[in-house]
């Protein structure tokens, strides 16, 4: 990552959001990404001809600068930001529906996550879950390993060595697992996240590409020692973002009430042991109360929408998004891979509309659906900002690094909507987010580096 890359320019449809509400098509758009990988210039409506001229204003030889010219029916658009992970369920996804959560977790996953005990099968498992997750798109990942520091670490340098943006964390646990895996004892569970914390700044010390996220599985499976020397631990780096469940399932907020009966909602339990910050990546959301909404406002803490887990795993659960939008939270999207079926921020998009449909008829019409520019903008700008990002990515503002897709809608194989004559850039688009999938998405770019 340290050496600089050449230049490169594209010219064509360039498509990103600006805002919730603010999906903008540019067409004819000539945009250069600097040889450190950041977007230099970003121009609209510059006709062909006119290509030469604006790149020799920004300092280039014409010819000297590769451009790549799209065609019609291909765009470039931000890469996907998956704000909820788990990496070491990469090989059970889909697997054990028709189960509660904590049945799920106790039944299946677990036995599935002990397996990166072996760094052997780490790096191999690994390996095809970092690169599964960049063909179809995903440019930055918020991932949780398992509980093992050691496969923690093999994570984070997979995700270096293939190219991808990624926060990853080793899963803390030590309780209401097996003992067979879960982590021995409390101060173990803090010294490993030490030892993944050092390892992480010794391989990316600037953060370019990874950056270590505390993540305690959810209180249900961290006793108080455990969230305390996190807090200690958060305290002491208040750069370091913190990702859990949060008020996930009926079931799995009862049992935290018996667990910690002293605090009356989860939001209470985990500002108690400062982790509610406004780096915090809060999954799924779906049962908040009035008074915990109030604090995760206040707090400006960041909401990780996982509609294909929330409806999948346990009963039919929809989350309160447009609420959450209306109080001015951040949130982004996640696939919940393994909890959720697919890892595909596509297929996580659609859901999202999916379930917002449910939640009007649920509220009378009083919480309208999302629209498709609004599922785009969450898997975007909204998840690099609950990622702590949108300074960086999200979309393509000057400054900012090139993430992003190279989008191919008119390819012999897939099985896309079939784009015709008269559609306009906007049906294409659509055609795309609803219907497209891995084989649409030609190139992959992370800070202007291509990794696929
Ligand atoms: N709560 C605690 N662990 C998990 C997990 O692995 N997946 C989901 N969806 N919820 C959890
Ligand atoms: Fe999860």
């Amino acid at each position: 990552m340290a050496q600089e890359m050449s230049p490169l320019a594209f010219h064509g449809t360039v498509i990103h959001s600006l805002a919730l509400d603010e999906l903008e098509i540019l067409e004819d758009c000539l945009l250069i990404v600097a040889g450190d990988g950041t977007i230099q210039a970003i121009h609209k409506n510059v006709p062909r001809s006119d290509v030469d001229a604006l790149i020799t204003t920004q300092g280039y030889v014409p010819g000297t600068i590769s451009v790549r010219y799209l065609q019609r029916g291909q765009f470039l658009c931000p890469g996907f930001v998956d704000t909820h992970n788990h990496a070491p369920q990469w090989a059970q996804r889909g697997v054990g529906r028709g189960q509660s959560l904590l049945e799920w977790l106790e039944k299946v996953t677990f036995a599935h996550e002990a397996k990166f005990e072996d760094p052997a099968y780490a790096r191999k498992m690994y390996a095809s879950c970092v690169r599964g997750f960049v063909r179809q798109g995903t440019t930055t990942a918020s991932y949780y390993g398992s509980k093992h520091g050691e496969a923690s670490q093999i994570l984070a340098e997979t995700c270096l060595a293939q190219g991808q943006r990624a926060l990853v964390g080793k899963c803390n646990m030590n309780r209401n697992a097996p003992d067979w895996y879960r982590d021995a004892s409390p101060a173990d569970s803090i010294r490993e996240t030490n030892e993944f914390l050092a390892h992480l700044r010794q391989i990316d010390p600037a953060r370019k590409l990874v950056t270590p996220v505390l993540t305690p599985r959810f209180a249900i499976s961290c006793d108080r020692d455990v969230l305390a020397g996190l807090r200690d631990i958060a305290k002491a780096n208040p750069d370091l973002p913190i990702q859990t469940h949060f008020n996930e399932a009926e079931q799995e907020m009862d049992f935290t009430k018996q667990l910690f009966p002293e605090f009356p909602h989860e939001a209470a339990l985990y500002e108690h042991f400062g982790l509610l910050t406004e780096r915090s990546i809060l999954a799924h959301c779906i049962f908040v109360s009035e008074p915990e909404l109030q604090r995760l406002q206040e707090l400006h803490c960041g909401v990780a929408h996982c509609p294909i887990a929330n409806t999948t795993v346990g009963p039919f659960m929809v989350a309160p998004v447009r609420e959450y939008l209306r109080r001015g939270l951040k949130v982004g999207l996640g696939t919940d891979s393994g909890g959720g079926y697919s890892s595909s921020m596509l297929d996580v998009m659609r859901q999202a509309f999916v379930v917002s449909l449910a939640r009007r008829t649920q509220t009378d019409g009083r919480d309208p659906p999302l629209s498709l520019a609004e599922c785009f903008f969450l898997a975007t700008l909204g998840g690099a900002q609950v990622c702590g990002l949108d300074g960086k990515i999200g979309n393509f503002l000057v400054g900012k690094a090139f993430d992003a897709l190279e989008v191919h809608t008119m390819v012999d194989e897939g099985i896309m909507t079939p784009v015709e004559d008269d559609d306009s850039t906007a049906v294409i688009w659509e055609k795309f987010v609803m219907t497209g999938d891995d084989r649409n998405i030609a190139k992959v770019y992370v800070q202007g580096k291509s990794i696929k």
